[in-house]
């Protein structure tokens, strides 16, 4: 399978108070089109810079972040920002909305600003919906977002990340927010899209949600600890001993 995205010695410091706080110290790995990555280790390890570095959002101190075949140092402001509007999906913990705009209108805006798909509006609305209607929200297209659920609102934050059909979502602790069903609901929308070809790397501190990805990286310090493996989540039947494997795992890491 073609590599999505390739990270090499990759560092990144900040410096506050003219101090130096090296937060990522020489990363490596790679992930294939298809696989379900998620990124664990303790508060502060530089799980969310890692995420943030490796997506663009953020600029590496030093090494090479390569996404899609291309180093995204090398990118022009303008080409980097239709990377990440067209090709890189985004999911956070806090789930940012616009206020003035319909939940719709919030999934559709990407689209709009996208000269990726040359879709007339009303085909990207009709694609916005159809999107909604897979992960059963339809009935809040029209709801101003303090309307709805916290579970509806990520779960319509995962349409918005999709409505450009893009290679790769990063999610910071998506379920990080949620209850234990609007999270179980969550991941399994998430699962599904994954199933359906697009490559999923994911922060999270949930072992249940861990337990249905295909790989788990274990950051500590700002370094790959160590990282675990698994067979494609087939059905609920395996997510106990997953989870009592990926928590054996962990805990010889130090969890
Ligand atoms: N924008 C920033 N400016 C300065 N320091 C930061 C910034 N973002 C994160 N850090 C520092 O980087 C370290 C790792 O943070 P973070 O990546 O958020 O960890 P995690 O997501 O694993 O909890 C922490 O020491 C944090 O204070
Ligand atoms: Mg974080």
């Amino acid at each position: 399978m073609r590599n999505v995205l390739e990270v090499n010695n990759l560092c990144k410091t900040y410096i506050t108070n003219k101090r130096q706080n090296n937060v990522l110290k020489n990363v490596n790995f790679k992930v294939e089109q298809g696989e379900m990555v998620a990124i664990m280790g303790p508060s502060g390890s530089g799980k969310s810079t890692l995420l943030y570095t490796v997506s663009g959002m953020d600029k590496a101190t030093a090494g090479e972040v390569v996404f899609d075949g291309r180093n995204i140092a090398s990118l022009k402001s303008s080409e980097l920002a239709s990377i990440r509007l067209d090709e890189m999906g985004f999911i956070f913990q806090q789930m940012y909305m616009l206020k003035n705009l319909s939940v719709l209108d919030n999934i559709v805006l990407p689209a709009c600003q996208s000269k990726k798909n040359m879709l007339s509006k009303k085909e990207k609305v009709e694609y916005g919906m159809s999107l909604m209607r897979k992960l059963g929200i339809i009935e809040i297209a029209d709801n101003d977002i303090n309307e709805v659920s916290g579970g509806q609102l990520q779960r319509a934050c995962i349409c918005r990340s999709m409505i450009n059909k893009p290679q790769m979502i990063f999610a910071d602790e998506p379920t990080g927010a949620l209850n234990r069903t609007s999270s179980d609901e969550v991941m399994e929308e998430l699962r599904k899209i994954n199933a359906d070809g697009t490559t999923i790397m994911l922060v999270t501190h949930d072992v249940k949600v861990a337990a249905k990805c295909t790989r788990v990286m274990y950051i500590v310090d700002g370094n790959i600890k160590g990282e675990y493996n698994f067979d494609r989540y087939k059905s609920e039947n395996e997510l106990r001993q997953r989870e009592r494997s990926l928590n054996n795992w962990l805990m010889e890491m130090g969890w």
